[in-house]
């Protein structure tokens, strides 16, 4: 396990002030968004991109989602048409992010994108990274702050014990809202399910693609997985399982008692830390119902469970 003792700050001025000037130097820092906290970069600095690859352990192959303050300064990284415009007057600022052909003046390092002739952009909501981009007046590359193949963090301390010192700095502004990373659109296909669900586009979309089926680098089966063994679609615990109940199934803990999804989503990568620290050998999740933000749950939980 990394170093457990990074900096952490609490969500302020000083802390906004602080992470502008280091991201400005070329350093990576750990920031909340609305879906998980993210480890942020300037996007235009390809050492500091480097650096936030170094500090997740991360394939380089891997492209990262570019943040902006607004739709206009998204303009200004990436090619847009009609669906591109409609999709970010809906939902940004908020929790999707769109992949586009990247423009040639975009000044963005090849190292974001690694290589590939699209960018993933994306307009955050939350106070934080919204302070944070207004601060530093750049496009920041962001992936989850987790280690490469650990579970996304939807708490600073989630941050910490995935990548200690490795980040030099987290800002704290308590647990994520959404708790799921964002939806992620090209064209009309949803390459990740996430916070904003297929029926709440304003057309129809392919279905999300089979990770064999992904060209894009990234999706990878074992993206969230936690470090103890998963079961999924548990009714019960088994032997020495961490149960993660749901609705009518009690567990050790809760996803929503009341089976609400919304709740659901926004606790289960705080639950799967949880029982990542439990005493059990074992974790056992169960079963969420595979309709609207169902889908999202049970899309990191097959990854999770997936080793
Ligand atoms: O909610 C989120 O999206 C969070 C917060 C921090 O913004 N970020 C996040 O980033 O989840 P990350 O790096 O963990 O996931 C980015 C995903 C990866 O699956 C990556 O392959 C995909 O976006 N991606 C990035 N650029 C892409 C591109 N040009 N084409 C296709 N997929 C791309
Ligand atoms: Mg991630």
């Amino acid at each position: 396990m990394a170093d457990p003792n990074p900096r952490i700050l609490p969500y302020g001025m000083a802390a906004i002030a602080e992470a502008a000037m280091r991201i400005t130097r070329g350093e990576c820092v750990a920031v909340p968004t609305e879906t998980v906290y993210g480890l942020a970069a300037d996007a235009g600095n390809a050492d500091a991109v480097a650096g936030i690859y170094a500090a997740k352990g991360r394939p380089s192959f891997n492209p990262l989602i570019v943040h902006v303050a607004d739709a206009a300064a998204a303009e200004a990284l990436a090619m847009f048409d009609d669906d591109a415009r409609v999709l970010a007057a809906r939902f940004w600022p908020g929790p999707l992010t769109l992949v586009l052909p990247l423009r040639d003046d975009a000044g963005i390092a090849s190292l974001v994108t690694a290589g590939l002739a699209t960018v993933a952009l994306r307009v955050p909501r939350h106070r934080a990274m919204q302070a944070l981009l207004a601060a530093v007046g750049r496009p920041l590359a962001a992936p989850s702050a987790n280690a490469s193949n650990g579970i996304s963090p939807t708490r600073a301390w989630h941050v910490a014990s995935s990548l200690g010192i490795r980040v030099p700095l987290i800002i704290d502004d308590g647990a994520t809202d959404a708790g799921l990373e964002s939806t992620i659109v090209a064209g009309r296909t949803i390459l990740r399910p996430g916070p904003i669900t297929a029926a709440e586009l304003p057309f129809a979309t392919v279905p999300h693609i089979k990770e064999s089926a992904i060209t894009a680098p990234g999706q990878l089966a074992t993206h969230y997985a936690p470090a103890k063994p998963l079961r999924l679609n548990a009714t019960a615990a088994q032997g020495d399982e961490w149960l993660i109940g749901h609705g009518p199934i009690t567990g050790d803990d809760m996803l929503s008692a009341s089976g609400d999804l919304r709740e659901a989503a926004a606790r289960v990568f705080d639950a799967l830390h949880r029982a990542d620290a439990s005493d059990r050998a074992r974790i056992a999740v169960a079963p969420i119902p595979d309709v609207g933000l169902g889908e999202a749950i049970n899309d990191r939980l097959r990854r999770a469970a997936h080793r």
